[in-house]
This record gives C-alpha cells, structure tokens and sequence, in this order.
C-alpha cells in the first residue's frame, strides 16, 4: 500500500481556493437528500474561497480554521502534492445555551479522505487551539438526518439539545452534540502519524 502524509494545520489565506473546492464538493457529497438540490447546485468556489479567506484572515485566539493537507498526493485522483483534503473551523459558541463557550462551526472531508483519522484529527487540533485561548467546552450542530453525527457520538460528544431551523427553504431538525471537557478530545490527536 503507498504511504500517504496527511499534515494538519492552521489556515491561511493563500488556502481558499483549496479548501472552497473541498466545502462545494463535500456539501455535494453529503447533502443530497437532506438539503434543497437547487441550493446545493448553486454553490459557487469563488464565493466560498472568499468567506474561507475572510474566516483564515480574522484568526485569534479562539477561533479560525484549520485544514488537513495530502503532502503525498496519493488520496486525490489528480494525485498534486499539498492538496486540500479536508477543512474546519471553530469560534464561540452563538447558540443561547449558557454550558458551551466554543463551537465547532464546520468540518468536511473529501470523500477519498473519509475514514482514515483525518476528521479526529482536525477535531483534536480544534479542541487544541480553543483550550490554549482558555475555551474549555464546545459544542457542534448537526443535521439530525446527516450520518455523521455518529462520528461526534464516537468522539464523546453528548447530545444535548435540537432544534428546528429553515434552510434554503426548507424545514430541517438538528441536534447539537456537545463536551464540557474539551481535554479528551485535544488529547486525540497525540497518535501516530497517519498512514
Ligand atoms: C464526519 C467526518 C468529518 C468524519 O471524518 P473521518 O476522517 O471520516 O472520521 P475518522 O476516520 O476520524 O473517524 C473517527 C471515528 O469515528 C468513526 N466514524 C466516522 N464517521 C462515522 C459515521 N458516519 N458513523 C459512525 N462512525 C463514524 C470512525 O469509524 C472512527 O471510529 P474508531 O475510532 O472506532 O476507528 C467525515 O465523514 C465527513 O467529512 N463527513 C461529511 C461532512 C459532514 O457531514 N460533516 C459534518 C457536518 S455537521
């Protein structure tokens, strides 16, 4: 099997056009079905680079994004060193729930990068960074119908609380998952490199 380095870390702007390609394609990939087609269809790389690089520009304390970069290329089909594989970010919790300080606001992957760490990762690097601006807890919201929510109950997320929301046109449920403690998770990215 060929060796693959998957690197994370912080975001710069020089990274928006990588990383709007991987938002469009994962919104594509993972919400057929649970959100409107027409919006899905509309998405633009352009417009996603620009709130990306807006996002990667205000980075403090806190809050920012990061990304999962293919150092190899051996993940994409177009097998370029330094891809963008997967992308997140995080900031203050802006639900009017008093227990959380931070939220995990976004986290896609390609889908030739699923299921190898790359997720736990940027989730531990997320909890990493919010812990060293002193945010000890932090929370996510899901669509209910989305299964990746199983992923945040596998890394210990607590649900705990939903809520129904318009989205494009359309009614939809989702459920926030949850951790007081954002330790445990931090600590998930101490493993080896991955391969
Ligand atoms: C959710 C997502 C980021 C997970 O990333 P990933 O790199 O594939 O997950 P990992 O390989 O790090 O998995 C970590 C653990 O979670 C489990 N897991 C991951 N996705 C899962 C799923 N959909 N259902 C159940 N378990 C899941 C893995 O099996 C693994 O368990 P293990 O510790 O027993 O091996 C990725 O699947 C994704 O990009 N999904 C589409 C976008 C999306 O829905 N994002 C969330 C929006 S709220």
């Amino acid at each position: 099997m060929t060796e693959t380095t998957v690197a994370v870390r912080e975001a710069h702007a020089t990274d928006a056009a990588g990383i709007a390609r991987v938002h469009v394609q994962s919104w594509r990939s993972t919400y057929p079905g649970l959100i409107p087609d027409s919006f899905l269809v509309g998405l633009s790389e352009p417009a996603a680079a620009a709130r990306w690089r807006a996002l990667a520009e205000a980075r403090g304390p806190g809050h920012g994004a990061m990304v999962a970069v293919d150092a190899t290329g051996h993940l994409t089909p177009d097998r370029t060193p330094g891809t963008i594989v997967g992308i997140a970010s995080f900031g203050a919790w802006r639900t009017a729930m008093e227990d959380y300080a931070g939220e995990f606001h976004a986290l896609y992957l390609l889908d030739e990068a699923k299921g190898l760490g790359i997720g736990r990762r940027l989730m531990a690097a997320m909890a990493e960074r919010m812990l060293a601006a002193n945010v000890g807890s932090a929370a996510v919201w899901c669509l209910s119908d989305n299964p990746s929510r199983w992923f945040y109950e596998r890394l210990g997320g607590v649900r705990i609380a939903e809520r129904p929301i318009r989205f494009a046109g359309a009614s939809l449920l989702e459920v926030a998952y949850g951790w007081r403690d954002l330790a445990p998770l931090a600590r998930l990215s101490a493993g080896p490199e991955l391969r």
